[in-house]
């Protein structure tokens, strides 16, 4: 017999299935590559944050080997009980070394970073956030931990947020941004968001999830991009994707605020610390990264034959730099329709829709990777021409 509580569940989920949002997970039966297998079927994967090709490399999972081999498969403990091993002084070591900071400190992922981060630096309504409306979902869910007074401008819209720092009254103020939008694939304008947090005595926050090992000259990220690399910008971002693409996050910050996280940051102080095989082998994935920036050269190429590919196909897209690039199809059922159609002809891409991005502008999010050929891509784009012509929804104006 079902409890009222199942029932409930029961009827939602039913619900999803009948507006065509229930999501059904694919099942992918080799390693994370640009080529791989998903139920039963050889695909070009277009939807993986693997952007530098780095999940499946020989290096990385000779790092992780060794390191299983030598230390075991975890910490069984909270960094600052037992659980803090020579990997994890290392791995933070290393970051520092390749993003230019004093300090740096790890989570068990970036949602964990950034959940850590929020309550803990700005806890009281004395205090106040200022965030961008289309910041990831782990920014949003932190913001609703801390009791700080919160201010959400819209997207990419300054002289909101200016407006909103001239009259906020607060003791600690963070501002913070997506450096790359998951969803929309732009880059936020940190030389005018670090202006502006300067100007109003803010601390300016940049999630650097999907602009790590991407943005720069050197993969360094959104401020390298913009040239305006500065000690005191807090960075959080994650090991889940081109640095390895295995899991774990991190603060990138002074060593003030990183030591402060240390002694006060509840995922921290009570969630245990990140396996020795994944520290060892996201800081392989940082070196064949620094050592090999023939990768990034590729990603850019990439990036460039596949973004002109959509705009010649007339589809409806966002124009930009990154390797996220969204086609927009409207409903989400036509996402989700198109999705399904592209697996048919061999190409994975993810369908995203309502409550993901806004009410009619579902999506297929295309990620390209440096480790794509250009066969794969004209592979894709040729699979996305044919599916285009049966959804007229997803051609632009
Ligand atoms: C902007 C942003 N922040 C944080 C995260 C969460 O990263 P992790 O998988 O390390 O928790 C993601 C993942 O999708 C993201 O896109």
């Amino acid at each position: 017999m079902q409890t009222t509580l199942e029932q409930t569940l029961a009827a939602e989920l039913q619900e999803l299935r009948n507006t065509g949002q229930y999501k059904q997970a694919n099942e992918l039966q080799k390693p994370q590559a640009p080529r791989t297998r998903m139920d039963g079927q050889d695909i070009v994967m277009l939807s993986s944050n693997n952007y530098l090709g780095l999940a499946n490399h020989p290096q990385v999972i000779a790092a992780a080997r060794n390191a299983l081999e030598k230390y075991g498969m975890g910490t069984a403990s909270v960094r600052f009980i037992c659980g803090t091993m020579t990997c994890h002084l290392e791995l933070e070591k290393k970051i520092c070394e390749f993003i230019g900071c004093e300090a740096a400190t790890t989570f068990i992922s970036c949602w964990d970073a950034n959940v850590g981060l929020m309550p803990t630096l700005t806890p009281t309504a004395e205090d106040a956030i200022f965030s961008d409306a289309l910041n990831h979902a782990s920014i949003i869910d932190a913001i609703r931990l801390s009791k700080a007074q919160r201010f959400i401008f819209k997207h990419r819209n300054l002289a909101e947020l200016e407006n909103m720092l001239k009259t906020a009254k607060a003791r600690n103020r963070l501002v913070i941004t997506d450096g790359v939008f998951s969803m929309e694939g732009d880059v936020a304008d940190l030389p005018a968001l670090k202006e502006l947090a300067n100007k109003y005595d803010a601390a300016l926050v940049v999630d650097e999830s999907h602009a790590t090992g991407v943005l720069g000259k050197t993969g360094r990220g959104t401020a390298e991009h913009f040239g305006v690399q500065d000690p005191n910008t807090i960075q959080t971002s994650t090991l889940g994707k081109a640095l390895g693409g295995s899991c774990g996050g991190y603060v990138a910050a002074t060593k003030i605020v990183c030591d402060y996280l240390i002694q006060k940051s509840r995922p921290q102080l009570f969630s245990n610390a990140l396996p020795p095989a994944v520290c060892y082998g996201s800081m392989a994935a940082i070196d064949v990264l620094m050592h090999e920036p023939q990768r990034l050269e590729k990603l850019r190429k990439n990036v460039a034959q596949f973004r002109s590919g959509v705009k010649e196909l007339g589809l409806k897209t966002i124009e930009g730099i990154t390797p996220i690039v969204p086609v927009i199809v409207g409903e989400t059922p036509t996402a989700i329709q198109m999705q399904k159609a592209l697996l048919a002809e061999g190409v994975f891409v993810s369908g995203f829709g309502y409550p993901v991005v806004p009410k009619g502008e579902a999506r297929l999010r295309c990620q390209i990777s440096a480790g794509h050929e250009k066969e794969d891509l004209d592979f894709a784009l040729a699979a996305l021409k044919k599916v285009a012509e049966k959804f007229p929804q997803a051609r632009g104006h």
